[in-house]
C-alpha cells in the first residue's frame, strides 16, 4: 500500500505533460508520469486515486496513433477510477466511448475565448481564456455526456460525465495562459476524484528517512560527492539526517569554480549542515591536465574523467578507514531525469499539439556533473529525490535547514569555469574571470534582479584589443557577460538589463579587474545560441 495518494498522468507526447505533473502536486497530490505504452497492469500497480490522459502530437486517426492501454475503458467502467483526459486525451476517450473525433475546420492555436456551460461538473466559467493547440475536435461527445463549454469559433471544448466520473478537456488547464485552468485541476482533484491532498516535503522528508533506513540498516556505510550545487547538498543532508556520520561526502575543488567558492560551500556543509566532508584541493591536476587544450568537448572529457579518478581514489580512502568499501552511493538525482518519455509518436500527425513528442535531439554537449560516477565500483545507489521536482527539492532542503539563498542560486554546470573560457584554461586568467563574475553578480544581487534571472555568467574571450587607460595604450583582455531568463534551461531569453545597469558593471570591471578594458554584453538566446558559451 503507498503511504500516499498517487495520480497517473499517461504521456502521449505533450510538450506540457510534465507541467499537468507539477500543477497535479502544487494542490498537494502525488503525481507519477507513465508512458504511452504502458500497460494496464502497470496503470493499476500504482493505486491510482485518478488518471490524466495527456495531450500529444498524433491524430486519433494515424494508423500509429498511440491508443488507449487494452483494456482501459473496462477498467475504468469497473471501478469508477476518475479520469481525465486533455486534449488529445479527451479525444482518445471520445472516441473510444462512441463520439466522434475529425479534422477541424479552423485549428485551434493560442490563446481563445472559452464559454462553460453554467453548473458544469468541472465548474467552468461562462467565459475564460484558453491555451489550445489541436487540429482534431470531437463533434459528438459520447452517450452519456454532457458538452459543456465550447470555444469561441464553435468547437467542443470540455465534456463530462459525473456518474461515470470521465472528464473531458479540450484546452490546457496546466498552461497558465489558461485563466483559472489550476482551479478547474483542484476541482477534478479534490472534489470529482475525491483525492485527498497529502504530499507534502514534511511528509516526503520523513517518508525518505524511513527508506533511507530501511535500506542502508543499521552497520552499513554511504559516500556522497557533493558538487557544491542544490540537488546534491540536499541529497546528502536528508541521507546523514538519516544515519549521521556513516555518511562520508567528498568534495572535489577543481579550480574551476567561482570566487571564494570553496570556503563559502565548505562553510556551510560543515557549519551549518554539519556535513561529514572531505575537500580533496585538486587545482593543481586538472589544471595540469587542461593546460593547452581549448577544444570544448575535450575540456569536458578531461574533467569528467579526472573527476571519477579522484572520486575514486576517494571511495579506497574511506574504505581503508572503515576496513570494506561503502555499501552505498547518494546521488542528487531528479525526477526530469528519470521520467520514462513517450516516443514521438505520429510525428506527422495533424490532430494534436504542435511542437510535442520526444525527439531524440542530437548531442550538443557532453554534459558532466556529479551523477557521472564510476561505472565499475559497485555501489548500491540511493536517490533519494528520484521522485522531486526541483521547485520541491528547493522546499525539502527549506525543511532540512538549507540556507534559502543557498536553494535559490543560479545554476552552474560541472565543468565549472572551463566552459566560460574560450580557449587555453590557465590560472591567471580563471582568476581575472572569478574577479569578473563576482563583481556582476553582486551588481545584480544589488540591483534585486538576482531572481529574476534564471543564470549569469561572465566569459573569457582570448582576444585583447586596444584600450586607452590613464593617458596610455593598453592591449588588454575582452570579457562577455551573459544573463538569460528561462524556465528550465531548455529554451532561453537574454536578460535586457537597464542601460544604466550595464554602464556601471563595465566601469566597475575595467576599473576594479587588472587586465580587462573591454566588456561586451550577449544579446543571443537559446536556440541559436545556448546558454554557456562552450
Ligand atoms: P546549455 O549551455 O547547454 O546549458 O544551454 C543549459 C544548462 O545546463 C547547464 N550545463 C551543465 N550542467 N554539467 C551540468 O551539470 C554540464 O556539463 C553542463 N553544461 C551546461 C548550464 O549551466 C545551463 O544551466
Amino acid at each position: 500500500m503507498s503511504l500516499h495518494s498517487t495520480v497517473v498522468i499517461v504521456d502521449y507526447g505533450s510538450q506540457y505533460t510534465q507541467l499537468i505533473a507539477r500543477r497535479v502536486r502544487e494542490v498537494g497530490i502525488y503525481s507519477f508520469i507513465l508512458p504511452a505504452d504502458a500497460t494496464l497492469e502497470r496503470i493499476k500497480s500504482c493505486e491510482p486515486g485518478a488518471i490524466i490522459l495527456s495531450g500529444g502530437p498524433s491524430s486519433v486517426y494515424d494508423s500509429d496513433a498511440p491508443e488507449l492501454p487494452a483494456g482501459f475503458v473496462e477498467y475504468q467502467a469497473a471501478e469508477k477510477v476518475p479520469v481525465l483526459g486533455v486534449c488529445y486525451g479527451m479525444q482518445l476517450l471520445a472516441r473510444a466511448l462512441g463520439g466522434e473525433v475529425e479534422k477541424a475546420k479552423v485549428r485551434e492555436y493560442g490563446r481563445m475565448i472559452v464559454n462553460g456551460t453554467p453548473g458544469s461538473a468541472l465548474g467552468l466559467a461562462s467565459e475564460f481564456q484558453a491555451w489550445m493547440s489541436h487540429g482534431d475536435e470531437t463533434k459528438k461527445v459520447p452517450p452519456g455526456f454532457g458538452l459543456v463549454a465550447k470555444s469561441s469559433s464553435g468547437s467542443f471544448a470540455a465534456m463530462e460525465n459525473p456518474a461515470a466520473k470521465i472528464y473531458g478537456l479540450q484546452f490546457h488547464p496546466e498552461v497558465t495562459h489558461t485563466e483559472g485552468g489550476q482551479a478547474v485541476l483542484k476541482k477534478f482533484l479534490l472534489e470529482l476524484a475525491g483525492i485527498k491532498a497529502d504530499w507534502s516535503m514534511k511528509n516526503v522528508l520523513e517518508e525518505q528517512i524511513e527508506i533511507i533506513r530501511a535500506k542502508v540498516g543499521e552497520t552499513a556505510h554511504v559516500i556522497c560527492a557533493l558538487s557544491g550545487g542544490v540537488d546534491s547538498a540536499v541529497a546528502a543532508t536528508l541521507v546523514h539526517r538519516a544515519i549521521g556520520d556513516r555518511l562520508h561526502c567528498v568534495f572535489v575543488d577543481n579550480g574551476l569554480l567561482r570566487f571564494e567558492e570553496q570556503s563559502r560551500v565548505m562553510t556551510l556543509f560543515k557549519e551549518r549542515l554539519h556535513l561529514p566532508v572531505t575537500c580533496v584541493d585538486a587545482e593543481e591536476r586538472f589544471l595540469g591536465l587542461l593546460a593547452g587544450v581549448a577544444d570544448p568537448e575535450t575540456k569536458r572529457k578531461i574533467i569528467g574523467g579526472e573527476f571519477i579518478r579522484i572520486f575514486d581514489e576517494q571511495a579506497l580512502r574511506v574504505s581503508r578507514e572503515l576496513g570494506h568499501l561503502p555499501e552505498f552511493l547518494v546521488q542528487g538525482t531528479l525526477y526530469p531525469d528519470v521520467i520514462e518519455s513517450s516516443p514521438a509518436p505520429g510525428s506527422s500527425g495533424s490532430g494534436g499539439e504542435l511542437g510535442g513528442g520526444r525527439k531524440h535531439s542530437a548531442k550538443i554537449k557532453s554534459h558532466h556533473n556529479v551523477g557521472g560516477l564510476p561505472k565499475d565500483m559497485r555501489f548500491q545507489l540511493i536517490e533519494p529525490l528520484r521522485d522531486l521536482f526541483k521547485d520541491e527539492v528547493r522546499e525539502l532542503g527549506k525543511q532540512l535547514g538549507v540556507p534559502v539563498e543557498f536553494l535559490q542560486r543560479h545554476p552552474f554546470p560541472g565543468p565549472g569555469l572551463a566552459v566560460r573560457m574560450i580557449g587555453d584554461i590557465t590560472k591567471e586568467n580563471l582568476d581575472t574571470l572569478r574577479a569578473v563574475d563576482e563583481i556582476f553578480i553582486n551588481e545584480i544581487r544589488e540591483a534585486g534582479l538576482y531572481h529574476e534571472i534564471w543564470q549569469a555568467m561572465a566569459i573569457f574571450l582570448p582576444i585583447r584589443t586596444v584600450g586607452v587607460q590613464g593617458d596610455g595604450r593598453t592591449h588588454d583582455h575582452v570579457v562577455a557577460l551573459r544573463a538569460v531568463t528561462s524556465s528550465d534551461g531548455m529554451t532561453a531569453d537574454w536578460y535586457a538589463f537597464e542601460p544604466k545597469f550595464l554602464s556601471r558593471v563595465s566601469s566597475r570591471i575595467c576599473n576594479e579587474v587588472r587586465g580587462v578594458s573591454r566588456v561586451v554584453y550577449d544579446i543571443s538566446s537559446k536556440p541559436p545560441a545556448t546558454i554557456e558559451w562552450e
